[in-house]
Parts: structure tokens; C-alpha cells; sequence
């Protein structure tokens, strides 16, 4: 049987008629985008998140540009974020004209590695945007102790983490904004393009607000240019209507990344690890292949009917695009070791143990014959 690495059919088919009736409710109100059901969605999000305040947008990568766009950050500054990441954080933090500064990463969390982040501190850091990769946070404590100690902003990229937790604090409720995206991979996802700013500060939020639809005041005055950041009534209403299951279905990605960690135990890969203090959520459950085998093993599930993917192939610092700013190869050894070992295996909650049987199967096949 196939196994896909998602299951965003079977999650939205069990929600089938509730979308229908939010649809119909949509359609009726004439209120197509922001209104009454981005503001139910704002509330509930920010109870869950554990913070006052929450700002629906058009997706993740909008939420991070706002977010940057309202603190200020621009030419002559610097942001430090990590080098394995989706394009959309160094790309936002460089289309605003501000410096992306890279850091090395935490082998065994893929996060910013304190002691490189540290390094990478200067007079012209305004920001700093830790990427709480596959769904575990990065090591918040340091990382706000460094920040705090030179008046420097954190922008917490929950895109791929909602729900995960350090201690008992709510991804995207440590810094000075969270950030996430609905992009339908996520553990929370839209039925399309949605994500969301959180935040403690109330007059950030009120100026993340306005800026959302271009900063636009009353009689057509705008202070604080912003942007189109506006996010659709009915994908508001879909994730209302997914948010009250998230906590189980991260309980199910953990049961299925435990039963995971003990059967690939024996095998030549490493599992994903827990670090101290975090609740991971398992958006991605990313093992390591070692002996450069890799892109083998994904070929090899590939032929097995199992999609697995590379989160992500190439780190940032060595895209094209930002051939500018001058890094070299070798310059961030654990991120490039990550790029060349990482796989993503197919987790979700509606994910039966007898599909995750056959992917451990195929795993197993694949180090037999090697
Ligand atoms: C870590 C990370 N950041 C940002 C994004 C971008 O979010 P979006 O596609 O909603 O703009 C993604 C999602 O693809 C992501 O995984």
C-alpha cells in the first residue's frame, strides 16, 4: 500500500460538513475577508497560545514580513536566523532590504546553536528569528537572555510548531511575536493559504493590526506603511473549526514518533530527539541517514510507494540568491551536514500502525540489501 507523507484529505474529510455550513455562513454574510470569523479565530488562538493577542494573515511568510515591517527593521540592519529553514525567513528579512546574518545550528535540534548566534551579534542586530524546526522549540531561555541583554527583538518562527512547547510556555509566546503558518502541511492547517502573528505587547498588536491592511486609519491616512497581509474569513472559519483538535492529534504524532524511535533503533539512522524541556509536536518526523546514503534510502521508499521528502536540501546560506551577501561553502558545518543526512518519513495523526509498519518495513529492506 502507498503511504503518502501527509494525510490532508483524510484530516479535512472528517471535517467535511462543518466546512459546508461555514462555507454557506461565509457566502450568506457578504463578510468574505477579515471581519466576524477572523476575529473568533484571533481569540481562540491567542487563549490556545497562551498570549493577549493574535493577528490573522494571508500565510506565514506574510506574518514574518509584517512582523518585520512593523518593528522597523530595514536597510543597515541586521537579522540573525538560522541557515536551515524554508527560503521564506532569510528571503523576508532580505526583501525588506535588511541583512540576513546566518548562524550555525544545534546538531541534534536543527536550531540555532547559542554559542554561533552569540558570535554573530553586533551593534546593527535589531532582530533575531529562531526557527522552531519540524515542530520542537529552539532553546528559548538562552536565546532571551542573549536578546535581552542587547535590547535585541525575537520574532519566534512557529511556522512549523504550533502547540510544541518549552517548560510550560506556548511556541510563539516566549518572544517579542510568534509567528505561524496554516500552510496545509502544518499541524494546524488552513483548507489554503492562512498564518498568524501572536504577541503580548498590545500596541505591537495594534500596529501589526493596521498595518495588515496596508496601515491604513481612518479617512484614508496611513502612519505606518503596511501592506495587503489580510487573511480570509473562510479559512478563519475552517481553523476554528481544526483548532479543537489539535492537542490530540500532536498526542497521536508523538505515539507515532515513539513507535518510530523504537523500531528504526537499530538501524543506521538516527532518530529525532527530544531535547530538555520541549514538547516536540512532530509536524516533520526527520531522522538522519549516516554513511551519505541519504538520497539512496529515498529513492528506495520512493519505489516502496512511501513518499518521504528533504527538509531542506539546501541551506540558505548557500542559495543562489544570496550569493550576496558572501558565505562559503564550509562555513556552517552543521547545517551542511544536516542538508546532506535529514528525511522527513510520513507522519500524521490519521497515519494507522499498519502504515507506519509497512514504512519501518521498507527502512528495515532498505539497510538488509545495503
Ligand atoms: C519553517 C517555515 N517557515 C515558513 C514557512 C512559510 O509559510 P507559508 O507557506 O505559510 O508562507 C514554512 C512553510 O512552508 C515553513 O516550514
Amino acid at each position: 500500500m502507498a503511504v503518502p507523507l501527509y494525510g490532508l484529505i483524510e484530516n479535512n474529510r472528517q471535517h467535511l460538513s462543518d466546512f459546508r455550513a461555514a462555507f454557506a455562513e461565509v457566502a450568506d454574510s457578504g463578510q468574505f475577508i477579515l471581519g466576524p470569523c477572523v476575529a473568533e479565530f484571533e481569540q481562540q488562538l491567542a487563549q490556545y497560545c497562551g498570549v493577549d493577542h493574535a493577528i490573522g494573515v494571508g500565510s506565514g511568510t506574510d506574518a514574518l514580513m509584517l512582523t518585520l515591517m512593523a518593528l522597523g527593521v530595514g536597510p543597515g540592519d541586521e537579522v540573525i536566523t538560522s541557515p536551515l529553514s524554508y527560503v521564506h525567513t532569510a528571503g523576508s528579512i532580505a526583501r525588506l532590504g535588511a541583512t540576513p546574518v546566518f548562524c550555525d545550528i544545534n546538531p541534534r535540534i536543527y536550531n540555532v546553536a547559542i554559542e554561533s548566534l552569540e558570535a554573530c551579534i553586533t551593534d546593527k542586530t535589531k532582530a533575531i528569528v529562531p526557527v522552531h524546526l519540524y515542530g520542537q522549540m529552539a532553546k528559548m531561555d538562552a536565546i532571551m537572555d542573549l536578546a535581552r541583554a542587547k535590547n535585541i527583538k525575537v520574532l519566534e518562527d512557529g511556522d512549523q510548531a504550533i502547540g510544541a512547547k518549552f517548560g510550560d510556555a506556548m511556541a510563539g509566546s516566549v518572544g517579542d511575536a510568534g509567528i505561524f503558518s496554516f500552510f496545509p502541511t502544518k499541524n494546524l492547517a488552513a483548507i489554503g493559504d492562512a498564518g498568524a502573528v501572536v504577541t503580548n505587547d498590545a500596541a505591537f498588536a495594534a500596529k501589526v493590526r493596521k498595518m495588515r491592511v496596508h496601515g491604513l486609519e481612518p479617512g484614508y491616512r496611513v502612519k505606518h506603511l503596511g501592506g495587503n497581509f489580510r487573511i480570509d474569513a473562510i479559512q478563519a472559519k475552517a481553523l476554528s473549526i481544526k483548532l479543537p483538535h489539535l492537542d490530540q492529534e500532536i498526542v497521536r504524532r508523538r505515539e507515532l514518533a515513539d513507535r518510530y524511535n523504537r523500531h528504526l533503533e537499530e538501524l543506521q539512522v538516527s532518530a529525532p530527539v527530544e531535547a530538555e524541556k520541549r514538547y516536540h509536536t512532530y509536524n516533520h518526523y526527520t531522522i538522519r541517514v549516516r554513511s551519505g546514503g541519504r538520497d539512496a534510502l529515498m529513492a528506495h521508499l520512493d519505489a516502496c510507494g512511501i513518499q518521504s521528502r528533504v527538509y531542506y536540501p539546501v541551506p540558505l546560506h548557500l542559495l543562489e540568491c544570496f550569493a550576496y551577501l558572501g558565505y562559503q561553502e564550509g562555513e556552517f558545518p552543521v547545517a551542511e551536514k544536516a542538508a546532506a543526512e535529514v528525511l522527513a518519513l510520513p507522519i500524521f495523526p490519521e497515519m494507522t500502525n499498519a502504515q507506519q509498519d509497512e514504512v519501518v518495513e521498507a527502512v528495515r529492506d532498505y539497510f538488509r540489501a545495503e
